[in-house]
């Protein structure tokens, strides 16, 4: 978080001027965040989602994802009455005069969205629309959609004969990043408004105010550019990564160093400190999916975007390296081994496995027939789901239940309680002292002093003391 709770809560006292009525068709992760931080700027809002388990639960006050601070912000909003969920969809549409559409666009495994859920999203509009004809509604599109679905949203009510006096469409692509979606939400880099409408881009603007107000800029284009912003982003930042990832494993065998090189890289203005951070591949329900979806749009215009299929390939390969990394400690003999697996998320401070890399990880172990232990603080539960206990995988409860007797750990998330580990009551756990650190949590100086052999992201040849 770039801020704590306190001063997000302080914040949002200080710009709550909101007055609007809003529904949010979804109540996923995107819609949850948006949903709530709308209301914590003052306006009511319903959240809906056809998913009647996830209504009940939301209104018991369990809230179905880890997301940092987002339980203690639904549970003040419900209290001041400003937030509720339903699972009545009509009822949510007729409520409010600004309607968001957060729902799910998954992609199959050749890149094509399924847009079943936006479809049927607007259907609903349509209905409320038809039986209420004298009632104009915004409609603003967060879920990430393929560049000129604001063209097919605009035909679809046309041939539902909506006139366009009844809707005005916008396109406002979300940045948030999970693990810090509040903080996101309060201060972007920007926010992007996509609309042929003029009023439509004053509702919103007057929306984000609070926010506006503290400096942030507010791109106004027209919706299909808008539409394009966020696939460019997210396609730029997978880029950043999938290269940073490269130069780690060329910095792995010659004498280089990653962290000295990343920060001279990023103190180019033109380039940028953040985001060179290298791992163990991205992951995520965003940047994989989004950039597949990017390629798949690309090519139905007969456009090549080969940057973007070379990153996608490059990431592949990276979600491999770690088990490379370990057949090369543990010389080529990881079958019959116990390895301590750390971090299931894709990265740290979500629940979220989907695409995840350690997955990845936790796969290429089970094909090398090693036994794994698996520990993550939040996320164990969902990875179970899809790789549930067997006899060659146990999921710990703890990090030190994890080691235990393990001959070798893989740090595949970057948990701040992973990065406290505490290697001299880590080591007498463990059976061999081995660590493979994917996201460069430790120091080789730690780890070399505790006896650990040890082999991180792109630190040379220098930092390896191999013992077998
Ligand atoms: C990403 C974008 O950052 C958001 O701006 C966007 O709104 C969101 O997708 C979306 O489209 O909904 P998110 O997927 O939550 O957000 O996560 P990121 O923090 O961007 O991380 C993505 C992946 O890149 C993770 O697997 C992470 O571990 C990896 N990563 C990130 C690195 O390996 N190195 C880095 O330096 C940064």
């Amino acid at each position: 978080m770039k801020k704590g709770l306190i001063s997000l809560l302080i914040l949002c006292v200080y710009l709550c001027n909101g007055d609007q009525s809003i529904t949010i068709l979804g109540s996923g992760y995107v819609g949850l965040v948006t949903g709530t931080c709308l209301a914590e700027l003052g306006n009511t809002v319903i959240c809906a989602d056809v998913d009647t388990k996830k209504i009940d639960s939301l209104n018991k006050g369990i809230v179905p994802i880890y997301e940092p601070y987002l339980e203690a912000y639904i549970r003040h909003n419900t209290q001041a009455h400003r937030l509720q969920f339903t699972a009545d969809i009509d009822y949510a549409i007729q409520q409010a005069e600004i309607i968001f559409i957060t729902v799910g666009t998954p992609v199959d495994s050749e890149g094509e969205v399924k847009l079943c859920y936006i479809h049927s999203a607007l259907l609903s509009i349509i209905r409320v629309l038809k039986t209420n004809p004298s009632t104009r509604k915004f409609i603003v599109v967060k879920s990430t959609v393929p560049i000129t679905t604001n063209q097919y949203i605009e035909e679809l009510f046309t041939s539902h004969n909506i006139s366009k006096n009844q809707y005005a469409l916008i396109s406002n692509p979300e940045f948030l990043r999970e693990g810090q979606a509040i903080s996101d939400f309060f201060y972007p880099d920007r926010i992007v408004l996509g609309s042929h409408s003029p009023e439509a881009i004053r509702c919103l603007r007057h929306l984000h105010q609070p926010i506006i107000e503290n400096g942030v800029p507010v791109i106004v284009t027209d919706p299909t550019t808008a539409e394009a912003i966020k696939f460019a982003s997210n396609a730029f930042l997978a880029l950043k990564i999938a290269f940073i990832n490269e130069c780690a494993n060329l910095c792995d065998v010659t004498d280089a160093t990653i962290s000295v090189l990343a920060k001279a890289l990023g103190l180019d203005t033109r380039i940028g400190p953040d985001f060179l951070n290298p791992g163990p591949g991205f992951g995520g329900s965003c940047f994989p999916k989004d950039l597949k979806m990017l390629l798949q749009s690309a090519k139905k215009y007969d456009v090549s975007f080969h940057t973007i299929a070379a990153s996608l390939k490059a990431n592949e390969i990276q979600k491999h390296k770690a088990v490379k990394k370990l057949n090369q400690l543990l010389n080529h003999s990881i079958e019959g081994k116990t390895i301590a697996l750390l971090g299931l998320s894709f990265k740290a401070n979500t629940d979220d496995v989907r695409d995840s890399p350690a997955l990845t990880i936790l796969e290429d172990l089970l094909n090398s027939n090693a036994y794994i232990q698996a520990y993550d603080p939040m996320a164990a539960q969902n990875a179970q789901s899809l790789f549930p206990e067997n006899n060659s995988l146990k999921y710990a409860a703890s990090m030190q239940e994890a080691v235990k007797n393990a001959d070798a750990l893989i740090i595949a998330t970057e948990w701040e309680e992973f990065k406290k580990m505490h290697l001299d009551q880590i080591a007498p756990l463990m059976l061999q002292q081995n660590i493979i650190d994917m996201r460069n949590l430790l120091s080789v100086e730690q780890a070399r002093k505790y006896g650990f052999n040890y082999i991180s992201m792109g630190n040379g040849s220098y930092f390896i003391e191999l013992s077998h």
